[in-house]
């Protein structure tokens, strides 16, 4: 489920929708987490789908550490990836606002978290932009997105969660919080094709 201050809006021709915040999101805040109304598909599940329905998939999931397909049932599906991004995960399922992210700003998240399956094409127009997204660029960025999930971690207790009571992984946090070397990698996440 994604954060309530959040609305699905036109972004342009290119990219076509995206998820834009209605009011501040601080840092440190928990904007996505995995929950109950979320599919999960196995890749024989999708192989016995028709092509319409495995087009959906194919755009709108992610894949989770088991190597699952999931798809989101709210707006949260529609998150883009930026080369920049302000949202990441840290080795759970959830992800948190690295910066703070202000009213009307477009939330964004890395797609090399996600385990692609093909190389993406990126039209995100940052100056980092590193054009194309590869299914393995998580063994080349882990250190980078982990150090900034690192930064904001310690936020969470201290700030208003809405998502909170949905979070599978209560416990494994409380003890990253107190213990922050038990702080996962997004490695954690990570699922190549095999
Ligand atoms: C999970 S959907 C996101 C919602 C999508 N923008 C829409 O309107 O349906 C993923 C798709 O969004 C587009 N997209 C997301 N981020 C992009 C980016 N940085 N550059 C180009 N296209 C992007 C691509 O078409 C991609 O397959
Ligand atoms: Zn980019």
């Amino acid at each position: 489920m994604i954060h309530p201050n959040t609305e699905l809006r036109w972004v342009n021709e290119v990219i076509g929708y995206g998820v834009f915040a209605t009011a501040l999101i601080p840092k440190g805040t928990i904007i996505w987490v995995r929950d109950d109304l979320d599919q999960t598909f196995t890749a024989e599940d999708v192989a016995n789908l028709e092509e319409p329905y495995r087009q959906v998939l194919d755009k709108y999931t992610f894949v989770d550490a088991k190597g699952l397909m999931v798809l989101c049932w709210d707006h949260s599906r529609f998150f883009n990836h930026s080369c920049e991004a302000n949202c990441l995960s840290a080795g759970y399922d959830f992800e948190l606002a690295i910066r703070d992210i202000e009213a009307n700003e477009e939330l964004t998240d890395d797609y090399g978290t996600l385990n692609l399956r093909e190389p993406f094409q990126c039209a995100c127009q940052s100056a980092r932009c590193r054009r194309q997204i590869a299914p393995d660029d998580i063994e080349r960025w882990a250190e980078t997105w982990d150090g900034l999930v690192r930064r904001v971690f310690p936020l969470i207790p201290q700030l208003s969660q809405p998502l909170w009571p949905l979070f599978r992984e209560k416990v494994l946090v409380e003890l990253a919080l107190k213990h922050p070397e038990q702080l996962r990698s997004i490695r954690c996440n990570y699922s190549p094709v095999r």
